[in-house]
């Protein structure tokens, strides 16, 4: 007996982050490599108390606790989506409670848009680098990946509209606009506008992932894309980076002319999502319990990149290692000099003590020059500021043993410490390296 794949299975491949993560899963290893948030910001006391409001028998009977157990909607709890409607509006996104969706993550968002919208060979536009996830999630519909090319502030529009037409009709352009995954980068304001106007005259529909928006250090970012043409937009979002990613709670804003093929998928997939979860989150968030709790989150991030800011600015070595300074999320991004690779960095990395995850995974189709083998993204929130010094050190060993051995004329190449743009850093995130001006 033998069994026949279907031939969408040649695009599911395993996720190299977690295989990364078995492979460093040691005692004594510090990891920059998952994308886990701080633990210590899991607001362990009201979901706590939550959970026993969810469970409580009211003055109505356990009914309304029953329920919290029972099957429900596919689209999600109604108070959750009003309260979630109510939030984008605020955000300049113009949906009513009906156009959103409740999923298990944004990565089932993810995974029905691709459902919905992909067919075998279609167009599909990317950013390069962009979320593995994504790239997971829409790869077994077998689209046509069209990586755009992009500035220090963010996708070229003129690459857009060139990528969008070059392969018939793209299905959509996903984007991820905010302190992005892998980079750390955020899409201008002006940027923003620019492909947006540009998207609606030429047609083509945007897929916006949202899930670190709220985790800015200095200010809140500009308006997301979606709301300036709300009808040829999904925006995708998640409770994982703001109360814990244990819940497995996303969602998404759809327009009324797609919501119901999305709905239909999710079904097919998994019913819905879970009511308990999505009653303790609401319960939790509904008295305005994020206004507090996200600030608490920021705080610490912040402080973090600002270690790990530091610490690199201390140990990298001169000449070549060039790293950006991203304004709110969860990661850096860090680029080796010429002749250096992450892969090959990484078993250095972990004898010493320290991970992270290259680079190359996170481009659909890597650039000719090279760079995606020489970067690597570096997580700044699972680790604390001991472990932050101490682990940017070993790492700082390693790349100098990989540039004296690999490419040691890397270090005598003057050209090389200047940090000049770089094709992914954006505005306030612009490259530096160590001793940069
Ligand atoms: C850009 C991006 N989108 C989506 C997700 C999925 O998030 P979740 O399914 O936990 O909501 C992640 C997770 O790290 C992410 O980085």
């Amino acid at each position: 007996m033998s069994w026949t794949l279907a031939r969408r299975t040649e695009g599911m491949n395993p996720s190299v982050i977690r295989e990364i993560l078995k492979l460093i899963e040691r005692p004594g290893v510090i990891s920059f490599a998952g994308g886990l948030p701080a633990p210590a910001t899991f607001p362990l006391e009201a979901m706590r108390e939550a959970c026993a409001r969810v469970l409580r028998e009211d003055a109505g009977g356990d009914a309304r606790a029953r329920q919290s157990l029972q099957y429900a909607a596919s689209e999600g709890y109604g108070p959750l989506r009003e309260w979630l409607a109510a939030d984008l509006r605020r955000q300049g996104l113009e949906v009513g409670a009906a156009q959103v969706l409740i999923t298990t993550g944004s990565q089932q968002g993810l995974d029905l848009v691709a459902k919905v919208l992909l067919d075998e060979a279609s167009p599909l536009l990317v950013e390069s680098p962009t979320y593995l996830g994504a790239l997971q999630a829409f790869a077994p519909m077998q689209p046509r990946f069209i990586p755009v090319p992009g500035d220090d502030e963010g996708p070229s529009v003129e690459a857009m509209a060139q990528a969008a037409r070059a392969h018939g009709p793209a299905r959509f352009f996903y984007l991820l606009p905010n302190f992005q995954n892998p980079t750390g980068c955020s899409i201008g304001e002006t940027r923003r506008a620019q492909l947006a106007e540009r998207a609606a005259a030429i047609g083509l529909p945007l897929v916006e992932d949202n899930p670190y928006g709220d985790l800015w250090f200095d200010a809140p970012p500009p308006p997301c894309l979606a709301g300036r043409d709300p009808a040829n937009a999904v925006y995708l979002g998640s409770f994982s980076k703001v109360l814990a990613p244990g819940l497995r709670l996303g969602y998404l804003a759809a327009p009324p002319a797609l919501l119901p093929k999305l709905l239909q998928a999710k079904q097919a997939a998994d019913l819905h999502t879970p009511i308990f979860n999505q009653r303790v989150a609401h319960e939790v968030i509904a008295g305005g319990f994020l206004d507090t709790h996200v600030p608490t989150i920021r705080a610490l991030y912040r402080a973090q990149r600002d270690a790990m800011l530091a610490a690199l600015e201390r140990h990298m070595p001169a000449g070549g290692v060039r790293w950006n300074r991203p304004a709110g999320g969860m990661f850096l991004w860090l680029e080796l000099p010429p002749g250096c690779d992450a892969s090959a960095l990484l078993p250095r990395a972990v004898e010493r003590g320290v991970a992270f995850v290259p680079g190359a995974p996170f481009y659909a189709d890597a650039p000719a020059d090279g760079s995606a083998a020489r970067s690597l993204r570096l997580s700044f929130v699972t680790a604390s500021v001991e472990q932050i010094e101490t682990g940017i050190a070993a790492l700082a060993g390693a790349v100098r043993e990989q540039t004296d051995a690999a490419c040691g004329d890397a270090d005598r190449a003057p050209g090389r410490s200047e940090a000049g743009p770089h094709p992914l850093a954006r505005s306030a995130n612009a490259f530096v390296g160590r001793g940069a001006p």
